[in-house]
């Protein structure tokens, strides 16, 4: 049998069990004949208090390990739980009996009591998950990529696992990173051009942007589907939003419009962080307490609050009225700097907007046209602090329609031929969108740089670990 985790043990009635905590010592005080040893093993955000009381039997063994013990050391610790009459604890563990299984020396050991830097913590990313703050945002990712199955799964959608490796650029950026086979310091040697005939795939490849193109395909075929998966940038973009390796969620529903996925994205991101406030309460407590003031108050006033909607020609109507505040003069056509987005969602709606029909130019090739022919059916979710956090549309159903855009931008047609299959053969009005994970985690901890929501971040110049 695996033994018992600390969340466990934790839930049952302090009625006298013999119990053996494993996890590692976080403190250790000594109060006259006491000493109280907290040990977490990051099963939840608190950890159990192990009492060692002196004047009970105990040998010379258990002294000696006690004197020997500091932060970082992993123990095994036997004893019964009791009532604890400490304040903020319902049970401790009255301990008879303490084995070092691991050292930690106290000289040596990097993670030391005192509070550590978020920059600092980066350089040892492989110790900072037994942190209070890496061990709670490690707890609210697993809770809510499960979260992103249940939402999806109870309500039609099927998982789709679309390629890592790809030769289409789903969103004709040209951020993608190349995958190559070809040795490239002979070829630099002989000066020739790289023949992609002759590399692994047979052509050009890399790592993909976005599901969503397979995604597509799946969801003309089984009307309501989702990814969930690792997506590649290799945007220059040195922000506390952006990362080279970051995880996506792309939903995509057939016979669906823009008004259906703008639901669908605001029912999602609501059920998300009720779920975090309901199952993560104390790792949320902790982040509004040390991270992000008022954040569970603002996290639970989401939940609770419709999203105002507004096209983006409204929202540059507001921006251009306040114009005098940006660095980025606002006007009709450009792309929203960051800072209107934040104007937008905290002085204009002060919460979460959904901006739609963005100007054709400053979107991906596949949105859906307008009457206008001006704008597309696109939809950003911004929200306050960090802006986008969603992005999609309806797409382009129409096969001439998206031929002619495709042409229009100078890309291959030839490469989108199976794309544009699905406007040839049982075409259906069709829409979906992203959510970036990490974007959401950040939401959702109130964590203000990116690099510190995923285990071990990749972004320009860093790949350690
Ligand atoms: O707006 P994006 O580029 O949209 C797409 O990729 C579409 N194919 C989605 C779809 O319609 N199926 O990216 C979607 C989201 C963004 O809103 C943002 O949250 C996140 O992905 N994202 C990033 N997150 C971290 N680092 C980056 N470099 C990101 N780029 C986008
Ligand atoms: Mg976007």
């Amino acid at each position: 049998m695996i033994h018992p985790l600390i969340r466990e043990i934790r839930a049952l009635p302090p009625e006298s069990q013999e119990l053996t905590v494993r996890g590692w010592v976080r403190t250790k005080r000594e109060l006259k004949n006491l000493v109280f040893v907290e040990v977490s093993d990051g099963s939840c955000f608190g950890g159990i208090q192990c009492t060692f009381d002196r004047t009970g039997r105990w040998g010379e063994e258990t002294e000696k390990a006690l004197s020997a013990i500091s932060t970082g050391v992993s123990v095994e610790i036997t004893g019964k739980l009791v009532p604890s009459p400490a304040a903020g604890q319902e049970a401790e563990l009255a301990a008879a009996a303490i084995t070092i299984i691991g050292d930690a020396p106290a000289d040596q050991y990097p993670l030391q009591k005192k509070r550590h830097s978020l920059e600092f913590l980066r350089e040892i990313a492989h110790l900072r998950a037994r942190t209070n703050t890496f061990g709670a945002v490690a707890r609210v990712r697993s809770r809510l990529a499960f979260a992103v199955h249940e939402f999806f799964q109870s309500r039609g959608f099927q998982y789709i696992h679309t390629p890592i490796i790809t030769a289409s650029d789903a969103e004709g950026a040209g951020a993608m990173f190349q995958v190559t086979t070809l040795d490239l310091e002979a070829l630099a040697k002989s000066g020739k051009p790289p023949d992609y005939g002759k590399d692994f795939f047979g052509k050009r490849s890399g790592l993909t942007v976005s599901g969503q193109l397979e995604a597509e395909t799946y969801a003309l075929a089984l009307s309501r589907v989702y990814t969930f998966g690792p997506t590649f940038r290799a945007e220059n973009s040195n922000t506390t939003r952006h990362l080279a390796e970051f995880w996506m969620i792309e939903p995509e529903m057939a016979f669906a419009r823009l008004e259906d996925n703008m639901v669908l994205a605001e029912d999602f991101l609501k059920f998300l962080l009720s779920t975090a406030l309901r199952d993560n309460a104390e790792d949320i407590a902790f982040f509004n307490a040390h991270i992000e003031k008022d954040l569970s108050g603002v996290l639970r006033s989401v939940v609770d609050t419709p999203f105002v909607r507004m096209t983006y020609t409204d929202a540059v109507t507001e921006l251009e009225k306040n114009a005098q505040s940006f660095e980025f003069r606002p006007y009709w056509g450009c792309d929203l700097q960051s800072e209107h987005e934040k104007f937008l969602t905290e002085n204009v709606a002060q919460g979460p907007v959904i901006v739609t029909d963005y100007p054709r130019e400053i979107k991906a090739f596949y949105m859906k046209m307008n009457d206008d022919r001006k704008t597309v059916r696109a939809m950003d979710v911004l929200v306050p602090r960090l802006g986008e956090i969603i992005g999609g549309s309806e797409r382009e159903e129409n096969l001439s329609a998206l031929e002619e855009r495709i042409r229009a931008l100078g890309m291959n047609l030839e490469d989108y031929s199976w794309y544009l299959d699905l406007r040839r053969y049982g075409s259906a009005p069709h829409a979906g969108f992203g959510l970036g994970f990490e974007r959401l985690i950040q939401y959702v901890t109130g964590m203000a740089n990116i690099r510190d929501v995923i285990p071990y971040p990749r972004a320009v110049g860093q790949v350690n670990f």
